[in-house]
């Protein structure tokens, strides 16, 4: 099962994601990190641990279709089945979202519909519920707004700021997304319309 990685930042999916690979628990092969951010921590991890990149700079193409085309032939060339974003900072456009429609999913730092979009953890704790979460989700045309596959939940506590609820949010991520993964690559998720299905 050939899978790709999107990200644009630290990484610490993507990390979790490859440890996951090699313990021979994901069930699948990262055989490409994708990234829109040429000096983002997450490079250097993706050659550390031995998986090819492919970074550009959005600045450099006319428009995001170009990009994403660009994008595009690289995912064909290494026959990739499964596209994980991973703190991927930038929404997708029909290039990509219809040519992998129902093989795109995205992690988010709370329970999706709250708190969509940048900082949710910030938005969270401004908000002031008293718990949020982790969610996996297909990923459509939208911010955010694909089939929910997975949540977990994570309770704010009384002393909380954005850093100590971020660790424990991350801590939850890195958990669920390599199982959530790993759903996929046994062939165990199915989507029909809204509705996804996890089978036994
Ligand atoms: C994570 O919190 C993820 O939910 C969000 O972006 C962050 C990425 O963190 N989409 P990292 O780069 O994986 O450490």
């Amino acid at each position: 099962y050939r899978i790709a990685v999107f990200a644009s930042g630290r990484g610490s999916n993507f990390q979790a994601l490859v440890d996951a690979q090699r313990a021979g628990v994901l069930g699948g092969d990262i055989c490409v990190l994708v990234c829109d951010k040429p000096q983002a921590p997450v490079v250097g991890l993706a050659q550390a641990a031995g998986v090819d990149t492919y970074v550009f700079q959005p600045k450099d193409y006319a428009s995001k279709e170009d990009y994403e085309r660009g994008v595009a032939a690289e995912l064909a060339r290494k026959g990739v089945q499964l596209i994980v974003l991973a703190g991927y900072m930038r929404l997708l456009s029909p290039v990509l979202v219809e040519a992998y429609s129902g093989k795109i999913i995205n992690i988010h730092p709370s329970l999706l519909p709250a708190f969509p979009g940048k900082d949710a953890i910030g938005q969270a704790l401004q908000y002031g519920v008293k718990v949020t979460g982790v969610t996996v989700h297909f990923v459509d045309g939208g911010m955010d707004t694909g089939p929910v596959i997975a949540q977990r939940a994570v309770e704010v506590l009384a002393g909380d700021d954005a850093e100590t609820l971020a660790q424990r949010i991350h801590a939850v991520e890195q958990k669920l997304y390599p199982e959530v993964v790993s759903w996929f690559t046994g062939g165990r998720v199915s989507l029909d319309g809204r509705k996804v299905t996890i089978v036994e």
